[in-house]
């Protein structure tokens, strides 16, 4: 059954007929759960030998779907155990597993087997709680299902000891994800580096493994925790079967996808086990972080949709209704380290005359902060720069009518401060030898308490004392010696679940006290963007690269997996600092407006007709923002490939279908090939909509002849099923031509 309305009032319409979003059902005859949330429905039993077997992940089951009797499959040869085939839901290593396990245990007797077994379950609202145990040992396995009405599953488990003896866990994983067994499955994940983050990758997966991880101590600029399966030949952008899913983590994480030698496929994730031991004294557990996940039959463009409105709803600290992201202005590529008063202030007051709404301060303000060689730990205000500390800049922000931010690095210390002088035993490092540097920096081992109270401390003084809206929480380099001496030899690996833990603590407690505060996560880019940080932060910074056209891929796979409010995207100067090219401010305004728009070149050079454009289109911004930070993304002509090579395209619509936006970009014109007609998306057949195009000349409302004269209008109404099967088309020519058309629905 396959979704085809909309959610109503807190019911979906599937197939004419409304149902709950979410439900919960056990059916004890067969002993199985049945789970459903928006469009799909996962389901899972136990057989006889009291194993937990996932039984279906798929479209929408109708509430009466009955399942077999989950049977553990048969050895197909020696080599080939039935463990190996069978679906099994959460897998402990033991009894000859050949694949990953979810779970693997190491016992002081030297044991290192489990046999999982159903224990209990209980249903609480849109909540499944499982326990398994071990057949032997006293180890007790909670299993968490909750279903959100967006069309995600979370899935987390906890290990609990309840024996006499410690124990240690060496691998633990949130949860396994069972695919409909089948050889022909396309992967996609978001692969990438500094200044290249979230190129999206597509590869056949055939038996064996494919491994997505971080071993680096947070999410990485390298690959991103999320996942895409699709059905080759089959899935699109518009339609097809998706399983997609992505982890909550900002540590070392690790997600494996398998397609077993009988074309089982099994999702695994939690924490990368590589490096990895957490012991558990009696009565100790580990919980691990939660695992997404979702299914849609209406193809790569759903999905993200999905995740979008879930992020929104479900996960941001502002759920379910984040506010709009204000229009900024941020220093850092306009003046990198050489922010003072007087600067900041010219630059705070011509960007209150574009239509900004937060000036923020980069790095450079605090301690010896001159280049990136000192400072980091330093947090107070250079006294060179600002003599008279942070009011009068402040001041003069709120007098202009926006708010203020302010950049900090709070995990990171340079050996050249004061802090790291006191405290040298605070950064992360093995005993005795060289600590590794990255620039010119090292790591604060957050792990330790009175490391979290510190950064808390100073973080919260900063806020209390100064008015200050905003933080941008940047985080510049990846783990090298992870040590922490002051625990106890057994313990010290924790620090991998502990930093993480303290992270997000020192977050909360913020914002907790700081009910207004607003938080960007940053770390040199889009190193540290997961639905873990999402929980405590606004939005992200997606990369350090700000050309425009290596952002249109960028954003791309971006939005692929994280909503388009997230994504903080800023009008640089030209040529662009990474690549020396050279856009115009139009198109690169027009790639920043598809996200959240600020803007970051250095406005005392800009000419009087540049200062001009960008005040029109950040008011065009304006109109059109609820439309794309919180409505629905197409992705009508996506950049990058064979086909995205000349041109892309985006199209929002809002959730109440009344309003949308188109944007077009023209990257290179060759052979004067004019630009592809859109044909526009979810919007109502019968409705009727006005088109207003941001440059009139440029709208050409299709016409059945491609090559009929133009007739160049201003505002036009067309009805949906037109624009969605004739089409528009746009008369961009040359390179770097851009343009936006706002459709409001009319009747
Ligand atoms: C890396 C960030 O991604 C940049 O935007 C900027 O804040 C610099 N750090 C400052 O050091």
């Amino acid at each position: 059954m396959r979704a085809i309305g909309a959610l109503l009032g807190g019911w979906l319409l599937v197939a004419g007929t409304a149902i709950a979003q979410t439900a919960i059902r056990y059916n004890a005859a067969e002993h199985v759960w049945q789970i459903s949330a928006g469009q799909m429905s996962y389901a899972l039993g136990v057989n006889d030998k009291q194993s937990l077997q996932t039984l279906y992940w798929g479209p929408r089951l109708d509430p009466a779907a009955s399942f077999p009797q989950p049977k553990q499959l048969p050895e197909a040869a020696s080599f080939d155990p039935g463990i190996a085939s069978s679906p099994i839901e959460y897998t402990g290593w033991g009894g000859g597993l050949p694949y990953e396990a979810t779970l693997k245990i190491s016992f002081p007797d030297g044991n290192r087997s489990l046999q999982l077994q159903f224990v209990d379950a209980k249903v609480t609202g849109d909540e499944l709680e499982i326990t398994l145990k071990d057949s032997l040992a006293p180890v007790f396995i909670r299993l968490f299902y909750h279903a959100y009405p967006e069309g995600i599953l979370a899935r987390w488990s906890r290990v609990e000891n309840r024996g006499k003896q410690p124990l240690t866990v060496e691998q633990a994983g949130s949860a396994t994800w069972n695919l409909p067994p089948r050889a022909t499955y396309d992967l996609s994940s978001l692969t990438g580096r500094w200044g290249a983050e979230w190129q999206l990758q597509t590869e056949a997966l055939y038996p064996g493994e494919v491994v997505l991880e971080s071993r680096r101590g947070s999410t990485s600029h390298q690959v991103n925790p999320w996942f895409s399966i699709g059905s080759r030949g089959e899935t699109t952008e518009a339609a097809g079967p998706v399983w997609f899913g992505e982890l909550g983590w900002s540590g070392s994480w690790r997600i494996t996808v398998e397609q077993t030698h009988a074309d089982a496929v099994r999702i695994t994730g939690g924490y990368n086990p590589f490096d990895f031991s957490y012991p558990l004294a009696p009565g100790e557990s580990l919980e691990t972080p939660k695992f997404y996940a979702g299914y849609t039959s209406g193809g790569n463009g759903e999905a993200s949709r999905i995740l979008h409105r879930f992020q929104r709803q479900q996960i941001l600290p502002q759920r379910p209704h984040p506010k709009p992201r204000p229009i900024i202005f941020n220093s850092w590529e306009a003046t990198e380290f050489k922010v003072d008063e007087a600067g900041q202030i010219a630059l705070a007051e011509k960007a209150a005359r574009l239509g900004v709404e937060r000036l923020v301060i980069d790095d450079g303000w605090f301690g010896q902060r001159n280049t990136d060689h000192a400072g980091l730990g330093d947090w107070t205000v250079n006294p060179q720069k600002f003599p008279h500390g942070l009011k009068p800049v402040i001041d003069r922000v709120r007098a202009l009518g926006m708010d203020f931010g302010i950049w900090v690095e709070p995990e990171m210390v340079n050996p050249d401060s004061d802090l790291y002088r006191k405290h040298p035993d605070w950064a992360m490092n093995f005993p005795g030898r060289p600590r590794t540097e990255a620039r010119n920096q090292l790591l604060l081992n957050l792990a330790r308490p009175d490391v979290r109270q510190y950064v808390f401390g100073w973080l919260d003084k900063l806020v209390s004392e100064n008015d200050i809206a905003f933080l941008k929480w940047d985080y510049n380099r990846n783990w090298s010696e992870p040590g922490w001496d002051a625990v106890p030899l057994a313990q010290q690996k924790e620090i991998y679940v502990r930093y993480v833990e303290n992270l997000y603590g020192i977050l909360a407690d913020l914002r907790k006290k700081h009910p207004q505060l607003e938080i960007e996560s940053c770390s040199g880019g889009g190193g540290r963007v997961d639905l873990g940080i999402l929980q405590h932060t606004d939005e992200v910074w997606p990369s350090d690269n700000t050309d425009a056209l290596d952002r249109l891929v960028i954003q791309d796979g971006f939005t692929h997996a994280y909503s388009p409010n997230l994504m903080m995207a800023w009008v640089t100067d030209v040529p662009n600092f990474l690549d020396r090219r050279v856009i115009p401010l139009d198109f690169r305004f027009l790639v920043a407006m598809s996200g959240s728009l600020g803007i970051g070149g250095n406005l005392n050079n800009w000419t009087p007709e540049e200062l001009s454009t960008a005040t029109r289109l950040t008011a065009f911004y304006k109109e059109i923002r609820p439309t794309v930070q919180f409505g629905q993304l197409h992705r009508l002509l996506r950049p990058g490939g064979p086909e995205g090579r000349e041109t892309s395209a985006l199209q929002y619509v809002s959730d109440d279908g009344k309003s949308s936006v188109v944007f077009a970009y023209l990257h290179s014109q060759h052979f004067g090939r004019p630009f592809p007609t859109l044909r526009l998306q979810g919007l109502d057949p019968a409705g009727m909509y006005r088109l207003s195009p941001l440059d009139p000349k440029k709208l050409v409302i299709a016409s059945p002849d491609p090559n009929a004269s133009p007739e160049r209008n201003g505002s036009q109404e067309r009805n949906g099923s037109q624009l969605m099967g004739e089409g528009i088309n746009l008369a961009l020519s040359g390179d770097y031509a851009a343009t936006a058309v706002r459709l409001e629905r009319i009747r």
